[in-house]
């Protein structure tokens, strides 16, 4: 998977260099909010909800240039995800990306904050892209906003269901929500502005609905097989908080096989997309083998 390899590099910093202009520098005032801010957006996540803004936009024929700051408005919707699913209230965890979590950092009242900019500074960076026309901002902006909505959702339904026996229903639905949505709408989005077809769009939104159920399965297997310090973010903590899990269904081996079937699912989807689809399949491949 070299390719990917490369893939994953140039867009993870093209990413990042584009973040860093988006982002008010930590001598911003407030200066407090700035440094939270840029504290979790650098911290070195794996870029890869914007890898696949780029990757399908480029299968289909996107600049690069037109992509990146939808790229970079996702990754931080999903770095607001992260700030706020650490706190107290929620998760409770004290370490993400490998340091200190926004509220053990700063405090509490900071990271809502810093989750809350970081949201807002998304949707500002669509709105004001040069690089698109007004039309396809509006659905971009639409989408988005959907899919954050449906991350909140999950996020609910994740915390509703602690120390209860849900349904495998029910649990598939918090998943397809709480990090699903985001996954299906950096792939959406960058078959939007490449301008695909319906029945590339339709293709490409079931690739993205498999691979963003692959990666929180993924997500609750690593977080019962990985380390701490290979995950950067507790390990176990999915069995101290009483999540419902796909390995609390169905154990590590059982849900290793389900992870088989929905990559399977993800790469069928593939398979009626004309254009040359292999680092799509790379990236379900990545999800699958990832080791954090
Ligand atoms: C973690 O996402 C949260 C989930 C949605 C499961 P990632 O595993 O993509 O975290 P980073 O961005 O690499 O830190
Ligand atoms: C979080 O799921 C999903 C979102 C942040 C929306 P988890 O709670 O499993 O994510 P981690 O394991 O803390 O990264
Ligand atoms: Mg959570
Ligand atoms: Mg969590
Ligand atoms: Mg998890």
């Amino acid at each position: 998977m070299k390719e990917l390899k490369e893939f994953f590099e140039d867009s993870g910093r093209i990413v990042d260099e584009t973040l860093d202009k988006l982002i008010p520098s930590d001598n911003f005032e407030p200066k407090r909010l700035y440094e939270a801010v840029r504290w979790s957006v650098f911290a070195g996540g794996k870029r890869f909800r914007p890898a696949l803004v780029l990757a399908v936009g480029k299968t289909f024929g996107a600049d690069e240039a037109k992509l990146l700051r939808t790229a970079s408005a996702i990754e931080m919707i999903h770095t607001y995800s992260l700030i706020h699913d650490d706190l107290p209230a929620m998760d409770n965890d004290d370490l993400r990306r490998g340091r200190a979590t926004c509220h053990v950092k700063f405090d509490e009242a900071t990271a809502i904050l810093a989750g809350d900019v970081l949201q807002s500074m998304a949707f500002r960076t669509i709105a004001e892209d040069e690089n698109l026309g007004a039309e396809i901002k509006v659905k971009l902006t639409a989408e988005l906003a959907d899919s954050a909505a449906k991350m909140v959702d999950g996020q609910q339904l994740d915390l509703d269901g602690e120390g209860k026996r849900i349904s495998i229903e029910n649990l598939e639905k918090i998943h397809r929500n709480k990090t699903g949505a985001i996954i299906c709408i950096s792939a959406r989005s960058g078959a939007i502005i490449a301008d695909a077809s319906e029945n590339e769009l339709d293709a490409i939104t079931k690739y993205a609905s498999s691979l963003g159920l692959l990666f929180q399965i993924t997500d609750d297997l690593l977080d019962i097989t990985q380390t701490t310090e290979v995950l950067g973010k507790t390990a176990g903590k999915d069995l101290t908080s009483k999540k419902s899990t796909y390995p609390s269904f169905y154990g590590i081996e059982g849900t290793r096989k389900l992870a088989e079937k929905v990559r399977l699912e993800a790469i069928n989807s593939l398979n009626k997309i004309e254009k040359d689809t292999r680092i799509l399949k790379d990236l379900v491949d990545f999800i699958l083998e990832r080791k954090k």
